[in-house]
């Protein structure tokens, strides 16, 4: 039986995509360098899954180290989710980005190439869709880029493109995510940012669990029904089924894809404080501050294309999502370490 090799799959998306696999009877390959997680996850999800999986520690810029993953295993597809993701980070670090994902990326699929394994499924983002105008979002509205995280993704999708059009054999789905949160319900494994969160919800469980004093809310003036963002928040266990769907997909559809994995539900940064005091019985004290540059009013998925042709829909409420992710930090208060 052949193998589905993960890159980047000791992280946040990844290890819980490799739970979902594993449990799905599926024979499961992490190749992760650990510069954002640690192989703890993965201990994590051998011990919830009660299936062992190969976890080894690798650079995707390491073109030995990876193409020696190709010799040793039978592979049968990718899922590509190694790659930088902090777009502060990436405006202060642009050559970073460029060369870790994109750079990365190229590298990947050579070898995968090479090795006659033309099967990936990619982690994109809502990023791509920069600030739209229409909403909902649908997988045809117009990609820009306004940060070089943002840029690494789109020129990723360009990248893979080029690549179908040249090789129409490979069979590629680009999932576009849109606000990943949560945990898996057993509080084993989750998010474990390092340092000051960039992303609402690790912020607001590490508010409830006494690291930091207050939430600061930016901004209370845009169009929305209480003047805050709006976001469509994915919890975490739907998007890791959403890749066991498109894997399935590309087994029956030749050619390259696009999929906005979202719930098509948008809820703002109040009601994301309200429903997690409200179920978690905690009170999370915030401040009304101005809007943070570079984000835009609302961003929410039509999600039916998902819906239709990867027969995958979100199945976890808001509600599941603050409960989840406020059961691992208060289990897990250092996150992994
Ligand atoms: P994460 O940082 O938890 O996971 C990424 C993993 O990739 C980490 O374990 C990291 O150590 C590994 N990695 C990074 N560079 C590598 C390299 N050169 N070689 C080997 N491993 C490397 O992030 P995540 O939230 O799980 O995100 C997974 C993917 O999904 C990323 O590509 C990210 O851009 C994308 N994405 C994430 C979000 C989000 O909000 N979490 C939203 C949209 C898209
Ligand atoms: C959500 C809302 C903030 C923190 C980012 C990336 C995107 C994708 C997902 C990777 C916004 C507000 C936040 C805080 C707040 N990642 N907020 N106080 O910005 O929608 O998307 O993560 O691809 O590319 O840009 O997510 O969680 O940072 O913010 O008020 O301390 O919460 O202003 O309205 P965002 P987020």
């Amino acid at each position: 039986m052949s193998y589905v090799l993960l890159t980047g799959g000791a992280g946040y998306i990844g290890s819980h995509t490799a739970l979902a696999l594993l449990n799905a009877g599926e024979k499961v390959i992490s190749f992760d360098n650990y510069h954002n997680s640690s192989s703890e996850s993965l201990k994590r999800v051998q011990q919830l899954s009660g299936h062992s999986l190969i976890d080894i520690q690798g650079d995707i810029l390491d073109s030995q180290a990876l193409a020696q993953v190709f010799e040793q295993y039978p592979i049968k597809a990718v899922i590509h989710f190694a790659g930088l993701k902090a777009v502060g980070e990436s405006t202060a670090k642009p050559l970073w980005y460029y060369e870790n994902n994109v750079a990365g990326t190229v590298n990947l699929c050579k070898l995968m190439s090479k090795y006659g394994v033309k099967k990936l499924v990619f982690s994109s983002s809502a990023t791509v869709y920069g600030a739209a105008e229409q909403m909902p979002i649908h997988e045809s509205s117009p990609r820009s880029a306004t940060n070089p995280y943002g840029q690494s993704k789109l020129m990723i999708e360009h990248i893979l493109a080029d690549l179908h059009n040249a090789e129409p054999d490979w069979r590629i789905a680009v999932l576009r995510y849109f606000n990943p949160v949560g945990a898996d319900s057993s509080g084993l494994i989750g998010e474990n940012p390092n340092g000051i969160p960039n992303n609402l919800m690790p912020f607001i469980t590490q508010v409830a669990v006494g690291k930091r004093d207050k939430l600061d809310v930016f901004g209370s003036d845009y169009p929305t029904h209480d003047g805050t963002g709006v976001r469509d928040f994915i919890h975490v266990s739907d998007l890791a089924s959403g890749h066991l769907a498109a894997l399935g997909y590309l087994d029956k559809a030749p050619g390259i894809d696009y999929f906005n994995l979202g719930s098509g539900q948008g809820y703002s940064v109040l009601d994301v404080i309200k429903s997690f005091s409200q179920v978690n019985q905690l009170d999370i004290p915030y401040a009304l501050v101005k809007r943070r540059p570079g984000d835009v009013a609302q961003c929410y998925a039509d999600p039916a294309k998902a819906t239709e042709l990867l027969q995958w829909k979100t199945e976890k409420t808001l509600e599941d999502m603050v409960r989840d992710s406020w059961n691992w930090q208060k289990n897990n208060p250092n996150g992994y370490n």
